[in-house]
């Protein structure tokens, strides 16, 4: 019985047949583009995968190619030139344009550093906004003027509720994933009028990843989040199922949009178990 369920649960649905993608930001089995690519190979999707080549020697991203019998082209989403040749040499070796796009990509010098909001390095504020940012408009932009996206593709880029809402330790990076959102409205309002391109964020729940663990107090940031979200975090793999349905067929009329995938954290104020924790807080207290 259980297998069966499970065999259910695992069934794909060849929501991806015949599309073809470029997944940013696979470095290992934890990233959340890791799981992308997995479902997006077992919905019948062909992609190539993509990460700068420092992430390449680090990382596994080889290792997923195998799995998902594809390549690797190595490229910094921060250089125009290297996301050019990417994308004309990704439309070759997939024989067509390109139906969907994951930006999974994000990194602040200053988290890394731990300098804290009020004492930032502001070489490094650039290089936040850069990469975590910027670098999606210049895909973006480069895809538009080699016009290598399809008629109704979908380009998904990750994003964090910090671009709402202040959350302590989330630094610069909560200024970097405000225009990252930005950018997804301004340009998915060019690309939808002229292509039909659909352009959107996924705000993903606090999952632990390698940017992730360098949030500072991620253990309990995700402690919080699941006690206060009616349906408890939202993990790698179900962002990973919605961003599928992001590229598949089934949702052509979604676009411009931040969409909140947190079990439902962003819309509460106060749970019940949130609650009974704050109260037990204050027991030791004289
Ligand atoms: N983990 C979380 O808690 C969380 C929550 C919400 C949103 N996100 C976002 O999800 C996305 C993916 O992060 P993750 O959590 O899977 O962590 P991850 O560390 O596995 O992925 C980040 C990726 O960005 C890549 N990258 C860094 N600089 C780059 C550059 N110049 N060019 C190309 N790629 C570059 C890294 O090599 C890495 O593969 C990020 O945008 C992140 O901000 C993460």
């Amino acid at each position: 019985m259980h297998l069966h369920i499970q065999k259910i649960i695992n069934m794909a649905y060849n929501l991806l047949k015949g599309k073809r993608g470029v997944i940013f930001g696979a470095l290992n089995n934890k990233s959340i583009a890791w799981k992308v690519a997995e479902k997006a190979y077992e919905e019948g999707a062909k992609f190539i995968l993509t990460n700068t080549g420092v992430a390449l020697r680090m990382g596994d991203t080889g290792k997923l190619a195998d799995q998902c019998n594809t390549e690797v082209i190595p490229a910094d989403a921060t250089d125009t030139e290297n996301i050019e040749k990417l994308f004309s040499r990704s439309v070759e070796l997939l024989g067509g344009k390109i139906d969907f796009i994951l930006h999974s990509i994000g990194m602040s010098p200053n988290v890394r550093k731990k300098l804290p909001y009020d004492d930032l390095n502001y070489d490094y504020f650039q290089k936040t906004i850069d990469i975590s940012a910027l670098s999606f408009h210049k895909i973006l932009q480069v895809c538009r003027k080699l016009d290598a996206i399809n008629e109704w593709g979908s380009v998904v880029a990750l994003s964090y509720v910090a671009a709402q809402r202040t959350l302590y330790g989330y630094n610069d990076m909560a200024d970097a994933k405000a225009i990252l959102e930005s950018i997804a409205r301004s340009f998915g309002y060019i690309y939808g009028r002229e292509k039909k391109i659909r352009i959107n964020t996924i705000s993903q729940s606090p999952t632990m990843t390698t940017a992730g663990s360098g949030v500072k107090g991620i253990d309990l940031l995700i402690d919080f989040t699941e006690r206060m979200s009616p349906l408890g975090n939202a993990d790698a793999n179900d962002c990973a199922d919605y961003c599928i349905t992001l590229f598949s067929d089934l949702t052509r009329k979604v676009t411009m949009q931040n969409l909140y995938h947190d079990g439902g954290f962003s819309s509460m104020g106060m749970s019940q178990r949130a609650m009974i924790q704050y109260d037990k807080s204050f027991k030791d207290c004289p």
